[in-house]
C-alpha cells in the first residue's frame, strides 16, 4: 500500500521545505486537497492551482501529485488543474452532472481521472464509471478538514469496490486503483491495508505537532 501525504495541516510558508522531507522520506505521492469555499459543509478554502503548480515544480517529474477537488466548478474548471501539472485529477461524484463527459476530457488531455464518494454516497453512484477511472477514493471522513476521526463503517463500501476493481482486472481491464482518505494514523494503516486499499492518504498523521515528518512515517510504515 502506497502512502499519500495530504498537506493540509502543513505550515504553508514552510512547503518547500516538507517537500524536500518528504521526498527524502520516500514519499512518491502527494495529495493536494483543493476546496473553494462553497463546496464543503464547513465552507472551507485550501488553496487552487498556483499553489499545485508550484508545488509540482518544486517536486519535479518523478514525484505522482494528485487533486482532490472539492469545489462547485470542476467541469468548468478542471483544465486549470490539468495546466498546473497534476498526474490525477479526483472530482466528488456528487458536485458533477456528466461525469463520463469529465473524465473523458480528463483522460484526452494525458491526466489521469478519479472519482471520489462521500461517506453517504453508495458505491452504486460510481460503480457504473470504473471500467474508465484511474482510480476510486472513499472518503473515511466527510470532507472540510484535517484530523478527523476515522469512519471504520466504510469497510463494507471498500470491499464492494475491491471485488469490483478486481473482477475488471481478472477479466483484462484497467487497474483502476482504490484510494481511502479521512482519519488515518498509525493505530488503523494495517486494517485498511488489510482491506485492499492501493492508497491512503494521510494528513494529520504525518503532519502534526507531535512528532517530526521522519518520525510519523517510520510509525505509519512499521504498522502497517
Ligand atoms: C478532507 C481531506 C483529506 C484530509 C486528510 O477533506 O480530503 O485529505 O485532509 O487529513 P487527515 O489524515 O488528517 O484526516
Ligand atoms: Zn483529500
Amino acid at each position: 500500500m502506497q502512502i499519500a501525504p495530504s498537506i493540509l495541516t502543513a505550515d504553508f510558508c514552510e512547503l518547500g521545505k516538507l517537500m524536500d522531507e518528504l521526498v527524502s522520506e520516500g514519499i512518491d505521492w502527494i495529495h493536494l486537497d483543493v476546496m473553494d469555499g462553497n463546496w464543503v459543509v464547513n465552507k472551507t478554502i485550501t488553496f487552487g492551482p498556483a499553489l499545485v503548480n508550484s508545488i509540482r515544480q518544486k517536486l519535479g517529474p518523478e514525484i505522482f501529485v494528485d487533486c482532490h477537488l472539492m469545489i462547485n466548478n470542476a467541469e468548468e474548471t478542471w483544465e486549470q488543474y490539468v495546466d498546473a501539472g497534476v498526474d490525477l485529477v479526483i472530482f466528488h461524484i456528487e458536485a458533477v452532472s456528466d461525469a463520463r463527459n469529465l473524465i473523458d476530457n480528463l483522460q484526452s488531455k494525458g491526466c489521469q481521472a478519479g472519482i471520489v464518494l462521500n461517506p453517504d454516497t453508495p458505491a452504486s453512484e460510481v460503480l457504473p464509471f470504473l471500467s474508465k477511472l484511474d482510480l476510486i477514493l472513499v472518503m473515511s471522513v466527510v470532507p472540510g478538514k484535517g484530523g478527523q476521526s476515522f469512519m471504520p463503517e466504510m469497510k463494507s463500501k471498500i470491499l464492494e469496490f475491491r471485488s469490483a476493481i478486481d473482477n475488471q482486472i481478472n477479466s483484462g481491464g484497467k487497474s483502476t486503483k482504490l484510494m481511502i482518505d479521512g482519519g488515518i494514523k498509525h493505530h488503523n494503516v494495517a486494517l485498511v491495508k488489510g482491506w485492499g486499499i492501493d492508497v491512503a492518504v494521510i494528513g494529520s498523521g504525518i503532519i502534526n505537532d507531535n512528532g517530526t515528518v521522519e518520525d510519523n512515517l517510520k510509525e505509519i510504515t512499521s504498522a502497517m
